[in-house]
């Protein structure tokens, strides 16, 4: 653990004796400050329980050799009933004056917490507020194509062309077919695009799903003194930037405009939005702020975000789940209509990140 950073501990850890023994040895071991802090997430809705034993309990590495999934789901049952019987929760009188914590209820419906002060620890207690286990599928797709895109220009503010304005309407089509699966969701689809023309020129053809939210957070990398030339332009006039962003895209700032790092620092607060939202949400954007995006709900390590694959005319759909995420892909061709599911082992870049399901 380098100054700053946050570790993670996950386990259950359900006694205050054994808890105690933990933050011993991490004193014992630790060569630096360190703050500890207790998470706790309390469940007591059934309904909620059950789902989560069926959807990731029985399919974890703890039940690999078990060939009845109901046997399986049976044990996982018993093993809760015997941490009942020991179960301490976290107090101030068993884990200590000074501990701090935080304890989540049924899903953020109630958040009790106790010595949680400072920055971090803050932006810890906001992010787990608005973290939960439902199913919801989130959309990304980039604009269609721009008159600039046509040039090979890179940035710009400049209007969908012919091409562009087609795929809009066929995203209209798409998501005519799609939405009648939304039914389920008691939240109503949201649209998320960004301030720039060829975004709402995209994201105005799906206003009869619900108005599009235009977002400044959600523009495309600021490509500073340089927008509006071609890669090829660059290269030739500004060599040393060239390299400079080839060596390191991810740091690399444009002069007088962004790195991909501002911009996953920029997209933050859409990130807690898109965690906190229970119904389906469209985000109509960019290449380079889907890849922020996109790398953030696919644990994709953060170096590889800048060369991610985000196509044109391409819907993502995206469904988080508690130990990973589904993801299916639709190239839609804006001449003729047809919409073809991309192969999943295409996409499936890091499956060894997480539990990623392709259907
Ligand atoms: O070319 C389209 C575009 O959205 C540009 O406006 C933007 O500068 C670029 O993609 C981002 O991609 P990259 O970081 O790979 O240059």
């Amino acid at each position: 653990v380098e100054g700053g950073d946050i570790a993670i501990l996950d386990g259950t850890n359900t006694r205050s004796s054994r808890r105690r023994a933990i933050e011993q040895q991490l004193k014992e071991h630790m060569d630096r400050q360190f703050k500890l802090i207790w998470i706790e997430s309390i469940c007591t809705l059934e309904e909620v329980i059950e789902k989560n034993i069926l959807k990731t309990k029985v399919t974890s590495p703890d039940y690999k050799n078990w060939q009845d999934s109901e046997k399986a789901a049976d044990d996982f049952r018993n093993r809760i009933k015997e941490y009942e019987k020991i179960y301490e929760s976290l107090s101030k009188t068993r884990d200590g004056e000074e501990a701090s914590f935080i304890q989540i209820i049924n899903q953020g419906t109630q958040i009790v917490m106790r010595n949680v002060r400072g920055y971090i620890e803050s932006k810890i207690l906001s992010y787990l507020i608005n973290l939960h286990t439902g199913d919801r599928p989130i959309y990304f797709t980039r604009h269609g194509e721009s008159e600039y895109n046509k040039r090979g220009l890179i940035g710009g503010d400049s209007c969908l062309s012919k091409m562009g304005s087609k795929y809009a309407e066929r995203l209209g089509d798409f998501f005519k077919k799609e939405s009648i699966g939304w039914k389920e969701f008691r939240e109503r689809p949201l649209i998320y695009c960004s301030t720039m023309k060829r975004a709402i020129q995209t994201a105005e053809l799906l206003s009869f799903i619900n108005t599009p939210l235009v977002m400044k957070s959600l523009d495309e990398i600021n490509c500073g003194i340089r927008d509006g030339l071609t890669y090829e332009e660059i290269k030739e006039n500004y060599p040393n930037e060239h390299q400079e962003r080839n060596k390191d895209k991810l740091h690399y700032r444009y002069p007088r405009g962004e790195s991909y790092m501002d911009v996953i620092q920029r997209i933050e607060p859409m990130i807690y939005e898109l965690e906190r939202r229970r119904g389906p949400v469209i985000i109509v954007g960019h290449q380079g702020m889907i890849r922020c995006l996109y790398g953030y709900f696919a644990c994709v390590p953060i170096e590889n975000i800048p060369t991610l694959d985000i196509p044109i005319h391409t819907v993502i759909k995206f469904v988080p789940e508690a130990y990973g995420f589904c993801e299916e892909r639709f190239a839609i061709d804006p001449l003729s209509g047809t919409i073809s599911k991309i192969d999943s082992t295409v996409i499936g870049k890091y499956p060894d990140q997480l539990s990623y399901v392709p259907k």
